[in-house]
């Protein structure tokens, strides 16, 4: 994953541009970050393990026109000053920040070149300071050679520039007022910048104090359209909160009026009718997003008689003889740069079949790749626990599904006016509290509840927790269920209210303690229950999920854990 932030500037000490993009890309890796910079013709380098104000308070009065800065999520080598970015060639004439991974980096190691990390960004750097000619040409010859993805900030010694590369890793330019900019993501450009240049795959840029230059790869001069960020809802703060993640749950029912709003306005000019020649949809996507694209077939099946299926990417990806022209691909990602979602998205773009993207970000790769976008309006999602972007997606999926099958969206609207967020109880957060061992388990859409149910917790509140099918608990996961083990039951299908019953009935035979989450009455003893609004069937997996948001963001807090920013994870998972 990693953040890349790099600037250049002659009026201005541009290290505190650099510093306060890292900032704002800390949500793509908070394991270390770095700066380098060129001082009096020198390039230097300053590392910190932890958050960026660890590496702030070792660069107080630091000045420099010319900077490169990294906020790193390890994929190769420990967490470490070491392994930590800008990587320096052997010889002291390259350094470099990188985003992405270098597959064939042990291939590409030089007998001659002494490593002094566990890093493919190191070896990198080396392969660089290894061809000939002059920097540009290094870099593209270096990139000729390796194998992955990489976004990567390049500074060579006795240059005033910064050169840029990319292959399947985000890289956008911004130039304005004497300050050039360039970033892994576009939102740091909010401030001070009114439009901006996103690189495309196999794309090279230099950067000098006035201006950005764009090369292809084949080092020809190419002219790059801006794109205007004035739309662009940059802003996130916490509104009060004392995380994002509770400001974004408590979001949700702004974040769904907004989205119907959006689809049902004049100005909507996605065209439905091109969409429902399409009789086969294959969702693909990763994580939560993975989740509701399952709920999103379900409504594909249930409400237009389609036929849908739902891979994960990183499953996808390797998949043989599965494609077929007939076939929508659906691509669902909230920040539009998950590798392995992209990756996929790549795939079937190269064999020509049509693909539709559903994303939360704006000018994301995946909407570049895609045929056809279908946006989510949930506004910026910080928090790596995804909550608002996924009720999001399924109810955009929703809609989806009813102007595809040609129905009605009148109580769709009515469901956008009415949904509201209710608090837990304490009673019902006291008792959660009692467990480590926590199952949760439902049928049909409810399954899916169960394993989103299921990834909050084990990702902000790090216990050892599964989701599961109501039906396969006898096949084996009833043999851990003892005195200590709580199930979540949720069941918001009438029809399958009985089963769930079963299922109740079977973990309290064996000693389990039960907390049901339901909008309606059932025939079984529970310990503890929560009691959802009853709303129509469709709409229960974004109710019913709230509540185990808010639980799972308890507990972690319970615990002491900070709920933003979960150990060894990111928000964009950029690396496959
Ligand atoms: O940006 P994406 O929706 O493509 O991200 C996919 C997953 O990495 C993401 O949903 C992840 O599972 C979340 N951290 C879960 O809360």
């Amino acid at each position: 994953m990693c953040g890349i932030c790099a600037g250049i500037s002659e009026k201005i000490n541009i290290i505190q541009d650099v510093v306060s993009g890292l900032k704002k890309l800390d949500y793509r890796g908070y394991d270390s970050c770095g700066i380098g910079y060129i001082d009096e013709k020198q390039i230097k380098v300053v590392k910190a393990v932890g958050q960026i104000k660890n590496l702030e308070k070792k660069i107080q009065n630091l000045e420099a026109k010319i900077a490169i800065g990294h906020t790193r999520w390890a994929t190769h080598g420990i967490v470490s000053e070491e392994n930590s970015h800008p990587h320096i060639s052997q010889d002291g004439k390259v350094c470099l920040v990188h985003n992405g991974i270098i597959e064939n980096y042990e291939n590409l190691k030089s007998k001659e070149v002494v490593y002094y990390s566990q890093t493919d960004t190191e070896v990198f750097a080396n392969l660089i300071a290894q061809q000939q000619g002059e920097p540009l040409s290094k870099l593209r010859m270096a990139c000729q050679k390796v194998v992955g993805s990489f976004a990567v900030a390049v500074l060579f010694e006795g240059h005033d520039e910064i050169y840029l590369a990319k292959r399947s890793s985000p890289l956008a330019v911004a130039v304005e007022n004497g300050v050039v900019l360039a970033s892994s993501d576009i939102s740091v450009f909010a401030e001070k910048f009114k439009s901006c240049y996103i690189l495309d795959d196999d794309e090279f840029c230099v950067l000098n104090s006035k201006n950005a230059i764009f090369f292809d790869k084949n080092g020809k001069k190419i002219e790059k359209n801006c794109v205007f960020l004035k739309n662009y809802d940059f802003f996130a703060d916490k509104n009060n909160e004392k995380y994002f993640m509770l400001k974004e749950i408590k979001e949700q029912p702004m974040a769904i009026r907004k989205t119907y709003f959006e689809y049902f306005s004049k100005e909507n000019k996605l065209d439905f009718e091109l969409l429902k020649k399409f009789k086969r949809f294959h969702f693909v996507a990763c994580g939560t997003a993975y989740h509701s694209c399952l709920i999103g077939a379900k409504y594909l099946k249930e409400i237009c008689g389609k036929d849908a299926q739902v891979s994960l990417a990183s499953e996808f990806r390797y998949e043989k003889n599965i494609y077929s022209k007939r076939c929508l691909y659906i691509f669902v990602s909230q920040s539009g740069e998950t590798a392995d979602t992209l990756a996929c998205a790549k795939m079937i773009k190269d064999k020509g079949y049509k693909s539709l993207a559903v994303t939360n970000v704006p000018y994301c790769s995946l909407n570049n790749m895609c045929d056809f976008v279908l946006p989510t309006f949930a506004g910026k999602e910080i928090a790596v626990a995804s909550t608002k972007a996924y009720t999001c997606q399924i109810f955009t999926l929703l809609i989806f599904a009813q102007m595809l099958a040609n129905k009605s969206c009148e109580h769709i609207k009515k469901f956008a006016l009415d949904f509201k967020i209710q608090n837990l109880r304490e009673d019902v957060l006291q008792f959660i509290f009692q467990f480590k061992k926590i199952f949760f388990v439902g049928r049909g859409q409810d399954y899916v509840t169960s394993l989103e149910g299921a990834l909050k917790l084990k990702e902000i509140a790090y216990l050892n927790c599964l989701g599961i099918a109501g039906g396969e608990l006898k096949h084996g996961t009833l043999a851990l269920v003892d005195e200590e083990t709580l199930v979540i039951a949720i069941s918001t299908q009438k029809g399958l209210k009985e089963k769930m019953e079963n299922c109740i009935e079977e973990v309290r035979a064996r000693g389990g303690k039960v907390l049901l989450v339901s909008q309606f009455e059932h025939n079984v003893k529970v310990d503890c229950k929560i009691v959802l609004p009853d709303f129509k069937e469709d709409f229960m997996p974004i109710i019913s999920v709230v509540p185990l948001q808010l639980l799972a963001l308890n507990f972690c807090l319970k615990l002491g854990y900070n709920p933003d920013k979960p150990r060894n994870l990111a928000k964009s998972v950029t690396v496959e």
